[in-house]
C-alpha cells in the first residue's frame, strides 16, 4: 500500500471503511457465529482432518493458535470474550495432510478453577468472589490477601529462544511443548524485567530476539513504558530470559494513569509507540480491585481531551526522541499491521477505531451471543474501524520537531 502522493499534507485517506451502512447490510453467518463461544473438550489425540483442495507436499509444520474454550465453570459464568479459559490448537501439516489437536493450559487459573469447581482468579472481565463456603472471617482476609493475577495464556504463543509460551497481557507467561500440547512451566517475567505486564504481540527480528512494551512505575512512582528485549538463543544453551533487559523507557502522558497497550510498532531502526486515550486507572486499580471483587475491565477509562499520541525511539542507540513527539486526534488502536522505513520515512499503518470509547466495552459474551440484528446494531453504535496510516518524514538530519503526517 504506497500512496505517497500527499507529503507534508494533512490528507488523509481511508483504505478500509466498513461504515454502518456497509454493515446493515452483512448476512447471518451460515456457519453460526454462537459456536465459537461455546465450550469444547479437548482431545486425547491428534484428529485426522478433511483437505479440500490439494496442500502443497513441501508445505511440512505446525500451526499452533490460542482461544478460549471454557466459557464457564460449574455454574459460574465468564462474561467477557477474554476471559474464556486458555485452550491451544495445533494444525499439523505432513505430506499434504493434516491432523488437528487441542488441550486446555494447565494455568494455575485454569487447575485452580478445575479443583474448586468455581472462578478462583479474576479474569479480564469476569471478578472471583471468595469461596461462599469460608466463613466470614477467612472472607475477609481473602480479600486482603491482595490482587492475584490472571495466567490465563488464551491471547497468543510465540516463541522464546528455543521454547514455545502461550502468554496473555499479564506478567505471567506458560511455557508449552508444541508436540505434545502438554504445559511445562508458568514464568513471572517481573523475575527478569522492570514491566507490570507486556503485549501479546511482540516483534522478533531476524536474529531471534524478542522485543516488546509493557507498562512499569518510572523516576518518583510516575508510570512509565519499558521496552524490553529477550536475546536469541544462547550459545551455551542457557535461558535467554535470563538476559532480559529494558531497552528504552518512555514517559506516559498521565502520571497514573497508563495508555491500554495492545501492540507497538518496530522498524529497522525505529520503535513507534500509540498512546491512545484508553487509559488504566492505577488508582482505581489498586484501591478497589482487591477490596471489592472489581475485574480489569473496570479499571479503564476514557480521556476524551488527551487525544491520541504517537512516540518515536531509535533502536541504535536507544533512544526516546522527545522532540518527535506527535499529537493527533483521540482514537481506540490495538494491531499495528505494519511499520517500515521508506526514503527516510517511518511509516506506520494501523488499525483504528474512531473515538474514545473502549471498544473492549463492545465484546462481553451476552453481546456477543445475542441475536444476529441485535449483534449489527450493537457493532453500529460501537467505535467504528478505520484503516490508517501514518508517516514521520525528514528522519535524515531532522532538527527540531517535525510533524507525524496522515497521508493516503
Ligand atoms: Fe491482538
Amino acid at each position: 500500500m504506497n500512496c505517497g502522493a500527499y507529503h507534508g499534507t494533512s490528507l488523509m485517506v481511508k483504505f478500509g471503511y466498513y461504515g454502518r451502512e456497509v454493515l446493515e447490510n452483512v448476512e447471518h453467518p451460515a456457519a453460526g457465529y454462537r459456536k465459537i463461544f461455546e465450550t469444547v473438550e479437548e482431545l486425547n489425540e491428534p484428529l485426522p482432518t478433511e483437505v479440500t483442495g490439494v496442500l502443497p507436499s513441501w508445505l511440512s509444520g505446525s500451526l499452533l493458535r490460542m482461544g478460549p474454550g471454557l466459557f464457564e465453570v460449574g455454574a459460574e459464568p465468564f462474561h467477557h470474550l477474554f476471559d474464556g479459559q486458555a485452550l491451544i490448537h495445533k494444525f499439523d501439516l505432513r505430506s499434504g495432510h493434516v491432523t488437528y489437536h487441542r488441550r486446555f493450559i494447565r494455568s494455575d487459573t485454569y487447575v485452580r478453577a478445575m479443583t474448586e469447581k468455581r472462578v478462583v482468579i479474576t479474569e479480564f472481565g469476569t471478578a472471583a468472589y471468595p469461596d461462599p463456603c469460608k466463613n466470614i472471617f477467612s472472607r475477609f482476609f481473602t480479600y486482603f490477601q491482595g490482587i492475584e493475577v490472571t495466567d490465563n495464556c488464551l491471547v497468543n504463543i510465540y516463541p522464546i529462544g528455543e521454547d514455545f509460551y502461550a502468554v496473555t497481557e499479564t506478567n505471567f507467561i506458560t511455557k508449552v511443548d508444541p508436540d505434545s500440547l502438554e504445559t511445562l512451566k508458568k514464568v513471572d517475567l517481573c523475575d527478569y524485567l522492570s514491566v507490570n505486564g507486556v503485549t501479546a504481540h511482540p516483534h522478533t527480528d531476524a536474529d531471534g530476539s524478542v522485543y516488546n512494551i509493557g507498562n512499569c512505575f518510572g523516576k518518583n512512582m510516575s508510570l512509565a513504558y519499558n521496552i524490553v528485549k529477550i536475546p536469541p538463543p544462547q550459545k551455551d544453551g542457557s535461558d535467554p530470559l535470563k538476559r532480559s533487559e529494558v531497552v528504552v523507557q518512555l514517559p506516559s502522558s498521565e502520571r497514573f494513569k497508563p495508555s491500554y497497550v495492545h501492540s507497538f510498532g518496530m522498524t529497522e531502526n525505529h520503535f513507534v509507540f500509540v498512546e491512545q486515550p484508553v487509559k488504566i486507572n492505577l488508582l482505581k486499580f489498586l484501591s478497589s480491585w482487591s477490596l471489592r471483587g472489581t475485574n480489569y475491565m473496570d479499571c479503564f477509562e476514557s480521556n476524551e481531551y488527551i487525544g491520541t499520541w504517537f512516540h518515536l525511539v531509535t533502536r541504535e542507540p536507544a533512544a526516546y526522541l522527545d522532540s518527535h513527539k506527535f499529537r493527533t486526534s483521540g482514537f481506540n488502536v490495538f494491531h499495528h499491521i505494519n511499520a517500515y522505513e521508506d526514503q527516510g520515512f517511518v511509516v506506520v499503518d494501523l488499525c483504528t477505531w474512531k473515538g474514545c470509547d473502549f471498544v473492549y466495552n463492545y465484546l462481553y459474551l451476552a453481546n456477543m451471543r445475542a441475536e444476529w440484528e441485535q449483534v449489527k446494531e450493537s457493532a453500529m453504535t460501537a467505535p467504528q474501524p478505520e484503516v490508517r496510516r501514518y508517516r514521520r518524514d525528514g528522519l535524515a538530519g531532522a532538527r527540531g520537531p517535525l510533524l507525524w503526517t496522515p497521508t493516503g
